[in-house]
């Protein structure tokens, strides 16, 4: 079944990047000229993904300002001849269909997952975690939506990780499937002690899921930190069904994290069209003076 629809969850604290976050959501900060969160919904567009709700919490409502259209701002642009930039301002509102859901409480990326339950309905649908951008020029969620019409089974898009980060996202059990690159997962740990320590591969930022989930997530007791995790509840999936896994191919960026931030920043900035030569020779000046 084709996946149609995208959940992103952005409803969390951001705690990890304060005070930038206190007041402007983390999924609104730039990376150079665009915020985080736009990024993640050109993924999808790109992918093939028409409706999209994107899970809010208080004080995040700058998000749906972003994806409306600005009337006086675009009769602006075209009276100073900026046609360009206000085609490319009124393109953003005509990514997808995007609606908004509050989480209201901040109770894990399960609970917020758990509120997509009437729109998703009864079909598979992907998960884009708002705080991680994937840039390159191959849409990660579209390669595991591929694999989820492949094989008719939950796929995460995970990533090589090393021992002292795997600790914070979470730990796979992994043989090859037939595909390079595509994994049969036989069993995941959220947050693993260094004992549990199974694959050095973790789900990162991207997954597809059937409807069944939202039956196991109403299930599912809080787990590490006192929150309902989604990864908890794809355990169980995957012990009940199966799951797949693909380690895609595109750049992973934490918009979570400050150094996730810098590395997005940095990297696009290079290869960006109107800076990039200028911000790169820049960095060679000062790395020679460092
Ligand atoms: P994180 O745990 O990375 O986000 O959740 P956080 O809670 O904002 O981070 P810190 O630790 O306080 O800095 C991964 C994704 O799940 C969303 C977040 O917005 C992020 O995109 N999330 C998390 C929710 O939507 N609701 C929650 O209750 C928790």
């Amino acid at each position: 079944m084709k996946v149609r629809k995208a959940v992103i969850p952005a409803a969390g604290l951001g705690t990890r990047v304060l005070p930038a976050s206190k007041a402007c959501p983390k999924e609104m900060l730039p990376i150079v000229d665009k915020p985080a969160i736009q990024y993640i919904v050109e993924e999808a567009a790109r992918s093939g993904i028409e409706d999209i709700l994107i899970i809010t919490n208080r004080g995040k409502t700058v998000m749906e300002d972003h994806f409306d259209r600005s009337p006086e701002l675009e009769e602006r642009l075209m009276a100073s001849g900026k046609e360009a930039l206000c085609e490319e301002l009124k393109a953003i509102s005509n990514l997808a269909n995007i609606t908004y859901i509050r989480q209201n409480e901040t109770k894990g990326l399960g609970h917020a997952v758990y509120k997509a339950r009437s729109f998703v309905g009864d079909e598979p649908f992907a998960v884009l975690y708002g705080d991680d951008v994937v840039i390159g020029e191959i849409p990660a969620i579209g390669e595991l939506c591929g694999a989820y019409e492949k094989y008719g089974l939950g796929v995460v898009g995970i990533k090589p990780v090393t021992r002292e980060q795997i600790v914070k996202y979470c730990t796979l059990d992994l043989t090859p499937a037939e595909e390079e690159r595509v994994y049969k997962v036989h069993k995941m740990i959220e947050k693993p002690k260094p004992e549990e320590i199974l694959a050095l591969y973790s789900i990162l930022g991207r997954c597809v899921l059937p409807p069944e989930i939202f039956g196991i997530l109403e299930q599912t007791p809080p787990g590490a930190g006192g929150e309902i995790q989604l990864t908890d509840a794809m355990q169980t999936l995957c012990a009940r069904r199966g799951m797949m896994a693909v380690e895609y191919q595109s750049t992973r960026y934490d918009m979570g994290s400050k150094l996730g931030i810098l590395q997005a920043i940095v990297e696009t900035g290079m290869k960006h069209p109107e800076v990039g030569g200028e911000f790169t020779a820049y960095l060679k000046e000062l790395a020679k003076s460092w």
